[in-house]
């Protein structure tokens, strides 16, 4: 695996292969890699020549600087891992790197979309979000953009950039990957306690229990059934919801949408625990 600080360097690796008519895939993380990264990675592999990885800890997106700071950072072993898999190329940039003084600001519409559920709870997290994924895809030009559906409204945002910029790059949602007992993984599952552990794994069956409700119920009742299985359950709640996957704002009929995800954020052990399911996909 070839591993690039520097962007000039990584163009100029990436430019040659482009030369010999090879498509780029790219895989933006902030490393602590686990599973659900890797499938990115798998998905990647599937239909991408080179596969670039980025591991950033982008400053940005994190209004909770103690967050910032206690974000897990294990370069070696994220390294072994991608060695492992056969990933082609690592970039790792410092902030000078991404962010040097003269970089222009950029702005998108993003409709609301940065609004609701996360951004509610996380003032100025997608605009980081927007700002690193922009800068990143200037730096690597992929053909294809690799991102999880744990985080949907991530994806649907940089969807709707990609669409405002007029962007040729694919852009793949790749399913969430899950532990043993369901719970979506992330890399902030190692900060929780062994109780907090245990009561992460039930936030999924409550959503798995919502698709099923979904099923033979109007969404408003599955709304309130799974609400009162989390006052039971004792969640601390930040929001669930049952969205549009297009607009992301909540919807109370199937037929308002083509697209309907049930979202929702619990904090356990002060950690935010995201997870979502796609109910109905046109
Ligand atoms: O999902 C993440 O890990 C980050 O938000 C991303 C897309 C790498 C941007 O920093």
């Amino acid at each position: 695996m070839h591993l690039f600080k520097k962007n000039s360097e990584l163009q100029q690796y990436l430019k040659a292969k482009q030369e010999q008519g090879l498509s780029i895939g790219f895989v933006p993380t902030m490393g602590a890699l686990h599973q659900g990264h890797l499938s990115l990675i798998h998905n990647a592999q599937e239909k991408a020549d080179i596969i670039v990885c980025s591991i950033f800890v982008n400053p940005t997106q994190f209004d909770d600087k103690s967050d910032l700071a206690k974000y897990p950072r294990p370069v070696s072993k994220d390294m072994e891992k991608l060695e492992a898999i056969g990933c082609h190329v690592l970039f790792l940039p410092s902030a000078e790197e991404i962010y040097p003084p003269d970089l222009p600001e950029v702005h998108f519409d993003l409709a609301g979309l940065d609004k609701t559920m996360e951004g509610a709870h996380r003032t100025g997290h997608f605009e980081g979000v927007v700002q690193v994924v922009h800068r990143l895809l200037d730096i690597v030009q992929p053909d294809s953009l690799y991102m999880g559906q744990k985080d949907f409204q991530q994806f649907t945002i940089i969807k709707r950039m990609l669409k405002l910029m007029d962007s040729p790059i694919q852009l793949v949602r790749v399913p969430i990957m899950r532990e043993e007992d369901g719970l979506a993984m992330s890399s902030r599952n190692v900060r929780l306690s062994e109780t907090g552990r245990k009561k992460a794994g039930k936030i999924n069956k409550i959503l798995f229990q919502a698709q099923e409700d979904a099923k033979k119920m109007d969404l408003a009742t599955v709304r309130a059934n799974a609400l009162t299985r989390l006052k039971e359950g004792e969640f601390d709640v930040d929001y669930f919801t049952i969205v549009d996957g297009d607009s992301l704002q909540e919807i109370n009929r199937f037929e308002q949408s083509k697209t309907s995800v049930v979202c929702t954020t619990i904090r356990i052990d002060g950690i935010r625990l995201l997870d979502n399911i796609i109910l109905k996909e046109a």
